[in-house]
């Protein structure tokens, strides 16, 4: 991202040079989808759209952020944070510091300008690059000083799904934040959402991550999520197990007959998908781009038909994508309940099926989709400028 212009932006703003700039990356997951919450294991990718803040160090303890999207200008004391009820993006921010503090981290104020080209709402999370540009923020603002903040990867993930947990009130899983900050370049991350182990597995070479946004409203998307939730919760109470991660898919399958329906739908779901999350890391690692495909494939219908949260619109972009020439596999990402789908497609197809998605989409939906191919990118970072 060339960031001359956010440069040229805060000075004008603060009437000073920036001395940092801080990034973290919104991210899409190539499968194992909400599986984090109940201890499993995903598959995402870090994308090349991020939050960036430039800013510089002040002398007292208040953090003052111009959002560039917003058009809104938002500060704060570091003595006393409170919700902000006419600036909400600044909420992620409050969020951050306060867990941060609360966690015992000695934080300094600064001044900054934000912005990002992660689409918002979208499902890409621009939630959770704006909390982890936030802490590279502070951490970027507090280095030199005497007491400077110094937070492991793991452990400014877990910060950041704080502040979006018990400050912003979104009851999100681990995952996010997790690749936020520790993606890397031309590689997936298997996140083992029990343990926070992880491993890096390459992306095939080739094939094309396509993202087609359905720029459709996501309604439901927090009551629903919070139902699936406690579905899961409710699963693995009759199942006798602490987590779904606790009982293996063919145990499962072998007491599924004792649970309610819906419940038993929702746990299958779960525990199938962690599998995939497995079988396609395998796939990977013996570049079988077409098993890693199917995965992907079977990763939807599961959400569409067993946990329920895909849409008709997610579900024609699925369509679409796996009717073309070069397609591996196709499924929708994130929560649900609108956002975005993505297609793996062989590189030298990926223009066309983007041209035939904006052609077909529109007609079967009424929608103009928005359609990105996406690299897999470094997580969160800071630097001096
Ligand atoms: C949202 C949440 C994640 C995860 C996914 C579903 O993106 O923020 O923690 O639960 O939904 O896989």
């Amino acid at each position: 991202m060339d960031t001359s212009q956010y440069k040229t932006q805060f000075t004008a703003l603060y009437g000073r040079a920036p001395s940092f700039i801080a990034r973290a990356p919104g991210r899409v997951n190539l499968i194992g989808e909400h599986t984090d919450y109940n201890n499993g294991f995903v598959l995402p990718i870090a994308i090349d759209r991020e939050v960036t803040l430039v800013g510089a160090p002040r002398a007292d303890r208040i953090a003052r952020v111009y959002s560039i999207n917003f058009d809104q200008i938002a500060e704060f004391s570091l003595d006393h944070i409170d919700h902000d009820t006419a600036h909400d993006w600044n909420n992620y921010i409050r969020g951050v510091a306060d867990v941060l503090q609360k966690a015992g981290y000695t934080l300094g104020g600064f001044d900054a300008v934000m912005q990002g080209d992660v689409p918002i709402a979208s499902g890409l999370s621009s939630s959770a690059a704006t909390e982890m540009a936030t802490v590279m923020a502070f951490t970027a603002a507090a280095a030199g000083s005497p007491s400077p903040l110094q937070i492991d990867g793991v452990s400014a993930a877990q910060v950041s799904q704080k502040a979006e947990n018990q400050f912003v009130g979104v009851n999100c899983g681990i995952m996010d934040q997790f690749i936020s900050s520790l993606g890397r370049r031309n590689h997936a991350l298997m996140i083992d959402c029990r343990s926070l182990d992880y491993k890096l597995v390459p992306v095939p070479t080739g094939a094309t991550v396509l993202v087609v946004d359905t720029t459709a409203p996501r309604t439901l998307a927090g009551s629903a999520y919070n139902q699936r939730r406690a579905e899961c919760e409710e699963g693995a109470r009759l199942l006798g197990v602490a987590s779904l991660r606790d009982i293996t898919a063919a145990e499962f399958d072998h007491h599924a007959g004792e649970l309610p329906p819906v419940i038993a739908k929702r746990c299958a779901h779960v525990v199938h998908e962690s599998q995939r999350v497995l079988d396609a890391v395998a796939a990977l690692q013996s570049n079988d781009i077409a098993a890693f495909g199917a995965l992907m494939n079977q990763s939807h219908d599961s959400l569409r038909d067993l946990y329920e949260v895909s849409s008709k619109e997610l579900d024609a972009v699925v369509d679409i994508a796996r009717g073309e020439p070069g397609v591996f596999g196709a499924r929708m990402t994130g929560a649900g309940f609108g956002g975005c789908a993505i297609a793996l497609v062989a590189d030298e197809h990926a223009t066309a099926l983007a041209l035939k998605v904006q052609d077909e989409y529109p007609r079967r939906t009424g929608r103009t989709p928005k359609v990105y191919a996406c690299v897999a990118s470094d997580g969160a970072s800071w630097q001096e400028i």
